[in-house]
């Protein structure tokens, strides 16, 4: 038995006993309630953007990097690119499993994801994100062919 019960218990204060019920149920109200945003979308609305990959993707079946780092990191990775290209004039990337990649946002990321608006735009328009990139970076690396 446990020092809180037999504290309870020798108190003989059965209003302590009632409240720890009320505690209980004040506590599933509270996490319920807090928790609300999250069941209450599970299963209904709001799902996530629905991304198609291009043939030439499928076939590839893996990004330059591991999905999940790709979602979270692809800003961070362009950003290592620029870098790379622009200052250090070096412009192969070498993955984790040693697949090498030309480091550049229209002719390799928008090669194999040439679907940028099934995509990219997709996935950024859901997340209200706008990168500016395309300003100058050509979308479409098949139109310059
Ligand atoms: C004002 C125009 C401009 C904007 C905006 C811009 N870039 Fe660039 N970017 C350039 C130029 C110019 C180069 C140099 C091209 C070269 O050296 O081949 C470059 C090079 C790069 C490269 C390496 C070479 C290549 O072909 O891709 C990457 C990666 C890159 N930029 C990513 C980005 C990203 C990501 C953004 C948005 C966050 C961005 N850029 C926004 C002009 C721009
Ligand atoms: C050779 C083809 C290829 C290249 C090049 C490529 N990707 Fe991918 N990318 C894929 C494939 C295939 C997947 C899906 C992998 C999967 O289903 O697990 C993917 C997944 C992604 C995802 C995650 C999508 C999701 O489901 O959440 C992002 C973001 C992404 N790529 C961005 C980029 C960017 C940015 C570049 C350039 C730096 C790039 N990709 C270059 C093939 C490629
Ligand atoms: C799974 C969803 C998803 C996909 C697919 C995706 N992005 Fe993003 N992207 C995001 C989110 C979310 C952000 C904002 C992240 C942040 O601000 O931390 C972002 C930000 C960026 C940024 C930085 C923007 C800035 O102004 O700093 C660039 C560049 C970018 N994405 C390029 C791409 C390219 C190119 C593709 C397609 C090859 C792509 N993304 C596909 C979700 C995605």
């Amino acid at each position: 038995m446990s020092d809180k019960k037999i504290f309870l218990m020798k108190d003989k204060n059965i209003f302590l006993i009632k409240d720890k019920k009320y505690i209980i149920a004040g506590l599933v109200f509270f996490i319920a309630l807090f928790t609300f945003p999250f069941w209450y979308n599970s299963g209904k609305a709001a799902p996530g953007p629905e991304l198609k990959l291009t043939d030439k993707a499928k076939e590839a079946k893996e990004c330059v990097m591991p999905t999940a780092y790709m979602r979270a990191e692809h800003m961070q990775l362009l950003d290592i690119w620029r870098q790379s290209v622009v200052r250090n004039s070096d412009n192969i990337y070498v993955n984790p499993s040693g697949k090498a990649f030309t480091m550049s946002l229209s002719n390799t990321c928008l090669d194999c994801h040439s679907n940028k608006a099934e995509f990219c735009d997709k996935c950024h328009d859901y997340a209200s994100v706008r990168p500016y990139c395309f300003d100058c970076h050509i979308d479409k690396p098949k139109e310059i062919k």
